[in-house]
C-alpha cells in the first residue's frame, strides 16, 4: 500500500465507518456502569452466537429475565443517575441535602437484595428445567424486567399477610361459593383455575378438598411459583423477604415505605395430587375424563376465572373453551374487570352486558339468584397494590356463576 492510499483511508469515511461502532462500544463501556467486559465482548462476537426470539412468557425468557435482574435494574439505575446528573449545580445541591443520590444508592442496595430472590427463581429453574443449560442467548430488555417485576409483586398479592386484604376482597366470593358444596363430596370434583398467575387461590381451592389443577401460560409466573413450590428453596413462612414497590418511585410518602420489605409465603404450598400445575396455554388443555366412568360427563365439573377472561386477545374462543372444558352442568364462576388489550390486538373488546349475552349464545345459563353465594355481583377490588401508597386503583370488578346445560 502505497502513502497515498494510507492517506486516502485515513481522510475517508471508510476509516470514520470502522471506528465509530467502536467508539460508541468503548463510550458505552465507560459510562454505562452495569456495562461489562463480558457483554461487551458479546457485542463484539455478535455474528458468532445469535440471540434467539423466544415466545415473551417462554421458559427461556423468563429464566434470562429472572437472570438478568440486576443488570436490566441497574441499566434503569444509570439512567435515573443520568437524569439526575444534568441537573444545575443549585438545583444539584438541594437534591444533594434531601439525600437524593443516596436514594438512589439504596435502590440498588434494594436490588441487590431482591437479587436473592430472582437468582433464587433462576438457579432453581436450572435444576428444574436442565435444557436451560444449553439455551441459546436471549436479549431480555425493559418488558422482560417489567415482567420479573410484576412476578414479584404477585408474591405480595397472593403469599403474603400484607396482601391478605386484597386476597380476601376477591378470594371470599368464590371461596364461599365452592364452601357450600357438601365437604363429602369435594374430593370426587374437579376444578380448574386458568391463568392462575402465583397460584394461591387455586391452592386455597385445594385446601377445601377439591381435585385442583392450576394452569398458567405465562413461566414469569411459574417460575416463581415453583420457587414456593420446592422444598430445596422454600420450607418455612415467612423465610424471603422483598422490596416490590422499590422501582416505582412515584406515589410513596416516604423511602422508608418505598424500600419496605415484606415478608412471604405466609403459607408453605405444595403440590399434590390433588394440587397440580399445568404450565401451557389453556387454549391447549383437553377436558379430563369424567370420575363416573361416562364419557358423556367428561370435563371439569368447576372452571374458576379470577382477572383472566380479558386478558384475552380472542375471547369468544376463550369463553368457547372453557364450555368445551366444563361437563354438562360443570360451573363457571368469574371474578374480574374488563380490561381489554387495546389498539385493535383483540379480535372484540366487549361490555359487560356483551359477554354475558355472548356466554348465553355459547350455551351457558348463568345464575340469575339475587341472593345467596352465586349472586351476580360487583366487587371493588385492588390488583396488586400497595396499601402505603399516595394513590388506589380500584376496579368494580363483576362476579358471575354460570352453568353449562346438561
Ligand atoms: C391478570 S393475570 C391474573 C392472575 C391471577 N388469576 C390473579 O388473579 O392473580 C392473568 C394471568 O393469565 C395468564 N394467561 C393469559 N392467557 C393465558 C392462557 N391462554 N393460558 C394460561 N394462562 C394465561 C397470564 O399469564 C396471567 O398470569
Amino acid at each position: 500500500m502505497s502513502f497515498s492510499d494510507l492517506r486516502f483511508i485515513i481522510a475517508s469515511d471508510v476509516l470514520l465507518a470502522c471506528l465509530f461502532p467502536l467508539a460508541i462500544l468503548f463510550l458505552g463501556y465507560k459510562h454505562v456502569p452495569s456495562f461489562s467486559f463480558s457483554e461487551l465482548k458479546d457485542l463484539l462476537l455478535l455474528g458468532r452466537r445469535k440471540t434467539r426470539h423466544y415466545g415473551h412468557f417462554s421458559l427461556e425468557r423468563a429464566h434470562e429475565s429472572y437472570t438478568q435482574y440486576v443488570r436490566l435494574s441497574e441499566q434503569e439505575l444509570s439512567l435515573m443517575r443520568r437524569s439526575y446528573s444534568t441537573l444545575g449545580r443549585a438545583n444539584k445541591n438541594i437534591g444533594y441535602k434531601i439525600g437524593y443520590p443516596r436514594k438512589l444508592d439504596r435502590m440498588k442496595d434494594v436490588t441487590d437484595l431482591n437479587a436473592t430472590i430472582t437468582d433464587g427463581v433462576a438457579e432453581l429453574a436450572i435444576e428444574e428445567f436442565p435444557s436451560l443449560k444449553t439455551k441459546d442467548p436471549v436479549a431480555a430488555g425493559s418488558a422482560d424486567l417489567g415482567r420479573v417485576r410484576e412476578s414479584l409483586k404477585h408474591f405480595v398479592r397472593d403469599w403474603s399477610e400484607e396482601g391478605a386484604a386484597e386476597r380476601t376482597r376477591i378470594f371470599a366470593p368464590i371461596l364461599d361459593l365452592l364452601r357450600s358444596v357438601d365437604p363429602q363430596e369435594r374430593g370426587g370434583l374437579k376444578v380448574l383455575v386458568p391463568g392462575c398467575g402465583l397460584g394461591r387461590l387455586a391452592w386455597e381451592i385445594s385446601q377445601l378438598g377439591y381435585d385442583t389443577t392450576a394452569n398458567e401460560l405465562s413461566f414469569f409466573m411459574t417460575l416463581s411459583l415453583r420457587f414456593l413450590l420446592s422444598p430445596k428453596t422454600t420450607t418455612t413462612p415467612n423465610e424471603h423477604i422483598l422490596r416490590p414497590y422499590a422501582h416505582w418511585f412515584s406515589h410513596q410518602r416516604t423511602n422508608d415505605s418505598l424500600f419496605r420489605g415484606i415478608s412471604f409465603p405466609d403459607a408453605v404450598p405444595r403440590l399434590s395430587p390433588t394440587f397440580r400445575l399445568v404450565e401451557e396455554d389453556f387454549m391447549k388443555l383437553k377436558a379430563p375424563s369424567s370420575n363416573r366412568n361416562d364419557a358423556y360427563m367428561d370435563g371439569y365439573d368447576f372452571i374458576v376465572t379470577l382477572f383472566f377472561i380479558d386478558t384475552s386477545l380472542d375471547l369468544l374462543s376463550t369463553l368457547n373453551h372453557i364450555h368445551t372444558l366444563l361437563r354438562p352442568g360443570g360451573v363457571w364462576i368469574n371474578l374480574g374487570p374488563l380490561l381489554w388489550t387495546g389498539g385493535a390486538q383483540a379480535k372484540v373488546e366487549l361490555s359487560l352486558e356483551e359477554v354475558l349475552q355472548a356466554a348465553e349464545e355459547i350455551g351457558f345459563v348463568l345464575d340469575r339468584d339475587e341472593e345467596g353465594p352465586s349472586a351476580q355481583r360487583t366487587i371493588e377490588c385492588e390488583y396488586t397494590g400497595d396499601r402505603n401508597a399516595m394513590m388506589r386503583w380500584i376496579y368494580k370488578a363483576e362476579f358471575w356463576v354460570a352453568r353449562k346445560s346438561k
